[in-house]
C-alpha cells in the first residue's frame, strides 16, 4: 500500500475521489448497451442463482435482476464505497444483495450458481489474480453453469480506441489480448468461447466470453 495505490484492488474509476462520476462516465461510454448485451447472452431463467463479480457500483448486477426477477442475484467487489453506492440504489428490493469479496477469494459455496458475470473488471486484474480468479469461479459454479464475461479483448489494440497505446503498454490490459482470455478459462478447466466483439472508440474493442464449466 503506497501513496500512489492505498488499496490492494484498483478501483472502479482508477480512484476513490473519481467514482462519484462512475455512472456517468459508464454511461457516457455506452455500457449501458454492454450491459444489456451481456446479460441477453447469459440467459438468465428464474430461479437460477447469479453472481457478478467486480460488481462496482452495482449496475450490470441491478440490470440482470431487473431482466429476470425471479433469479437471487449478488453482487460483489472488493471496494466498500462503491458497494454502498449500489446498495443505495436497490432499496426496497429483495433478492438481490452486496458483498465484500475479491474474485480470486470467493466467500460462497461450490457450485453455489447457475450464472457468474462479469463486466470490465478483468483488466483490474494482475496475472497471478486472474488465475485465481477462473479457479474461483468455476469452483462456485454448479456443473453446466457459465460464467459471462466482457472486458477489452481479442485484437482491441490494433483497433485504435484513444487507449489502445495505453493497453499496449499497461501489463493489465496486455494480459487481456489475443487469446489470453479463452487461455485463461480453459486453463481453469472451463470450454471457453469469445461469443462476439463490439467495437469501442476508447477501447478499441471490446470482446464478449460465454466460459461453460462442463464436468
Ligand atoms: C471498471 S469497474 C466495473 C464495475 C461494473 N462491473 C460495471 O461494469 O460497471 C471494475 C471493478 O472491479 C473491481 N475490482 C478490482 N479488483 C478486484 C478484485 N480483485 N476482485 C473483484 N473485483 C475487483 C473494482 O473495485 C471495480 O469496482
Amino acid at each position: 500500500m503506497t501513496k500512489h495505490h492505498p488499496h490492494d484492488y484498483l478501483p472502479a474509476a482508477g480512484h476513490d475521489a473519481f467514482l462519484p462520476g462512475y455512472d456517468l462516465l459508464a454511461r457516457l461510454m455506452g455500457f449501458n448497451g454492454v450491459y444489456r448485451k451481456l446479460i441477453e447472452q447469459a440467459e438468465l431463467a428464474p430461479g437460477q442463482s447469479v453472481l457478478e463479480i467486480g460488481c462496482g457500483t452495482g449496475n450490470l448486477t441491478i440490470r440482470a435482476k431487473r431482466s429476470q426477477p425471479a433469479a437471487e442475484v449478488i453482487g460483489s467487489d472488493p471496494d466498500p464505497l462503491a458497494l454502498r453506492r449500489a446498495q443505495r440504489k436497490v432499496r426496497g428490493l429483495s433478492g438481490i444483495r452486496f458483498e465484500r469479496a475479491y474474485a480470486q477469494r470467493l466467500p460462497f459455496a461450490d457450485g453455489e450458481f447457475d450464472r457468474v458475470l462479469s463486466s470490465m473488471m478483468l483488466h483490474h486484474l494482475d496475472s497471478d489474480a486472474k488465475a485465481d480468479a477462473a479457479a474461483e469461479v468455476f469452483r462456485v459454479l454448479r456443473p453446466g453453469g457459465r460464467l459471462h464475461l466482457v472486458d477489452i479483448g481479442g485484437d482491441a489494440a490494433e483497433r485504435g480506441g484513444l487507449a489502445s497505446r495505453f493497453m499496449r503498454h499497461s501489463h493489465l490490459t496486455a494480459g487481456n489480448l489475443g487469446d489470453a482470455i479463452p487461455r485463461l478459462f480453459g486453463e481453469a478447466g472451463f470450454e471457453c468461447t469469445q461469443v462476439a466483439t463490439q467495437r469501442h472508440r476508447v477501447f478499441g474493442q471490446l470482446a464478449y466470453y460465454r466460459a461453460i464449466r462442463s464436468g
